[in-house]
């Protein structure tokens, strides 16, 4: 069972090294273990090409581990210098419009330029030799935030060549490539690889087969990229896990792919900041402006703790207003204390704060920190205090078990629904995400995982919304599965080349559900297809017209006559896009039949369990008597009566 800690992200070189020893003790002193460390220091690690000055960061290390801190060091590719640049200047990403991305912020790389991706082998072979024995140094970052400001897919002459090869791999000859598109139409026949382009600047919309390979290919040379450094360090530093920082509500790579080359997955939690920018409501951003979205962060906790296999943390948690949404509010009080609590919930190892002390200078002067640039304490240093010392009362451990419920993510549905919505609306990651809260409101704790018989086996539900194709080894696990499940609207509805199946939609799933799919229609807002029979809700967005085959039955019809949920003993299949109420109802269905209890939780109420441990958290703006929730148990955290960002903990097994 490993310790659940904080820690923080630390920039040694914005400050006078004589403030080093006093940061590592107050960082010590509020009961920070860890320390994140020289993520984007290339430009004083290297300051002139092969003048390597490493002395500064061992001294800075050093403090820390006197101080009793541990390290995790970052590799700084996220920001090659000026001086990286100027001598190749092709390593630059170039944009959909064909312009290249300049130097003067970060990410400013193509990731399909082997030049570039030399350069960093020998800054991290560098690297990882001089701190990869350290004692303090206790995990790897690679890089930072792969895909930060659009940087996953780049139109460069390095990109458009490796996409070439990338092509002439996957098909081996030109005319396999041209059936598998569809190339015939519109006269778009390749007569060698030679002649593939990237898929930008067409008149009209790319073909969506190649767009789609594209995004494959284009996600596959970030889990390159991030192989090689991972092979460095672990060649020079083994037995320290490898992480990478995740971002939220972003699907430009394969995150389970490149997560194989990592011991633990991590992410960067931002509530306000995420909310503002989210696609929700004005009244739900309102409502939830200062404490963030009540299933947001629990959704990410969820996925990448599936990335991780179960190994993950939250690598930067939000410590006040952040400086890059549309608008960037305070958090409530408590707000900051609730999100580190609902991550050790979810299981994280570790949570660190970011950043230690907020920098006057540069383009984040006005995202705050623990302390403020005079090195005052800001609100979240007593947040992080408050939370250092709740966990050694829990004792909390990292106890996670194999959730009932299983829901499944696929970044290339999240792809191929982007590449051709249909309807403008169609967004993968809001349909997840109708799912998701639907499970959470009836208080069950979830897992994410890739669509594999993996993720399927040993569950009791299983849901799998707008899953664009479904592969062997998933048909076969849930065909050996007795699960509820719970497939569509429009899973199956492609092959993997981007085509519709010859037997119709919903494809490979018609051996477990007995329909086909004979229309599918996008909706207006404003436009719903109301259910009939008392049954509640409605459609939006997306509907599908089914023909039923022997084995199914209708178990919900809308009120136009048409099967809105099919039935094929424990399998469902769901024709449309539901709104919340029928998506509530579909749920409590799924569950009742499959035997899990749902508890009837209150709006803002979330519950979530951590092993043994149960947690109750108040994402509402009035206090809730959560006492029906608690029973006999003894609170080891937390009042019965749940203050606005309140949390409460208490052992499950003494309800
Ligand atoms: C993250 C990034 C950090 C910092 C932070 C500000 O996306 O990894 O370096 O920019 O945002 O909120």
């Amino acid at each position: 069972m490993t310790e659940q800690k904080l820690g923080v992200c630390y920039y040694p070189e914005h400050w006078p090294a004589a403030l080093w020893a006093e940061d590592a003790r107050r960082m010590r002193e509020i009961g920070l273990r860890f320390v994140r460390v020289g993520e984007f220091a290339w430009s004083r690690l290297e300051p002139r090409p092969g003048a390597y000055d490493f002395d500064w960061l061992r001294r800075a290390i050093d403090i820390l581990h006197e101080a009793g801190l541990r390290v995790v060091l970052g590799t700084p590719t996220a920001t090659p210098p000026k001086w990286l640049v100027d001598s190749m200047p092709e390593m630059l990403a170039v944009d959909a419009q064909g312009r290249p991305r300049k130097f003067g912020s970060r990410r400013h790389y193509c990731f399909s330029h082997e030049g570039y991706a030399r350069e960093c082998d020998r800054i991290v072979t560098r690297l990882a030799q001089e701190f990869g024995a350290h004692p303090a140094v206790a995990a790897w970052q690679t890089d930072n935030e792969f895909g930060c400001h659009d940087s996953v897919e780049s139109y460069s002459e390095a990109a458009l060549a490796a996409f070439r090869d990338w092509c002439r791999r996957k098909y081996e000859t030109i005319e396999a490539l041209n059936e598998a598109w569809g190339n015939v139409f519109w006269s778009m026949e390749f007569m060698s690889f030679e002649e593939i382009e990237l898929p930008n600047l067409t008149v009209t919309e790319a073909n969506p087969s190649h767009l789609l390979d594209f995004q494959r290919f284009s996600s596959d040379q970030v889990v390159a990229f991030n192989k090689r450094q991972a092979e460095i360090i672990r060649g020079h530093s083994p037995g320290r896990p490898i992480l990478h920082n995740f971002m939220g509500a972003f699907t430009a790579f394969d995150h389970f792919a490149l997560s194989r080359d990592l011991d633990a997955a991590a992410w960067d939690s931002y509530p306000l900041g995420f909310l503002e920018r989210s696609p929700n409501s004005e009244a739900f951003k309102s409502r939830y402006m200062r404490v963030g979205d009540p299933d947001f962060q629990a959704f990410h906790h969820d996925l990448y703790r599936g990335c991780g296999r179960g190994r993950w943390w939250v690598m930067e948690q939000q410590p006040g207003p952040v400086n890059w949404a549309p608008w960037n509010p305070a958090p409530a009080k408590g707000a900051v204390r609730l999100w580190a609590h609902e991550a050790f919930a979810a299981g994280a190892e570790t949570v660190c704060y970011f950043r230690w002390r907020q920098a006057p200078f540069a383009q984040e002067q006005m995202h705050e920190a623990l302390l403020l640039p005079n090195s005052k304490p800001n609100e979240a240093f007593h947040d992080a205090a408050r939370v250092a010392q709740e966990l050694a009362a829990l004792s909390a451990h990292v106890e996670t078990r194999r959730a009932e419920v299983a829901l499944i993510f696929d970044y290339e549905s999240a792809w191929a629904w982007k590449i051709q919505p249909q309807g403008q609306d169609f967004s993968y990651w809001e349909l997840i995400m109708r799912f998701y809260r639907a499970l959470r409101r009836a208080g069950l704790s979830i897992d994410i995982g890739p669509p594999t018989g993996e993720t399927v086996a040993d569950r009791k539900l299983i849901l799998l919304p707008g899953l664009f194709t479904a592969c062997e080894s998933l048909v076969d696990g849930l065909a050996n599965s007795s699960a509820v499940l719970l497939a569509g609207p429009r899973a199956g509805s492609k092959t993997e080349h981007f085509t519709i199946p010859v037997a119709l939609p919903p494809g490979a799933l018609q051996s477990l559900i007995d329909l086909q799919v004979r229309r599918v229609e996008s909706l207006r807002p404003g436009a719903i297809i109301p259910m009939n029979d008392g049954n509640p809700g409605y459609f939006e967005r997306w509907r599908e017209f089914l023909a039923l085959g022997g084995e199914a039955a209708v178990a919900i019809a809308s009120r136009d006559g048409e099967c809105a949920l099919a039935q094929c003993g424990k399998r469902y299949y769901l024709a449309g896009w539901p709104d919340e109420t029928l998506a509530d109802a579909i749920v409590s269905r799924l569950l009742a039949e499959a035997g899990i209890d749902a508890l009837r939780l209150p709006q803002d109420i979330r519950v979530r369990d951590n092993g043994g441990l149960r947690y109750i958290f108040n994402y509402g703006p009035e206090s809730v008597d959560v006492s029906s929730l608690v029973g006999e148990a003894r609170l080891l955290l937390g009042d019965v009566m749940l203050a606005p960002c309140g949390v409460a903990a208490f052992r499950r097994d003494e309800i």
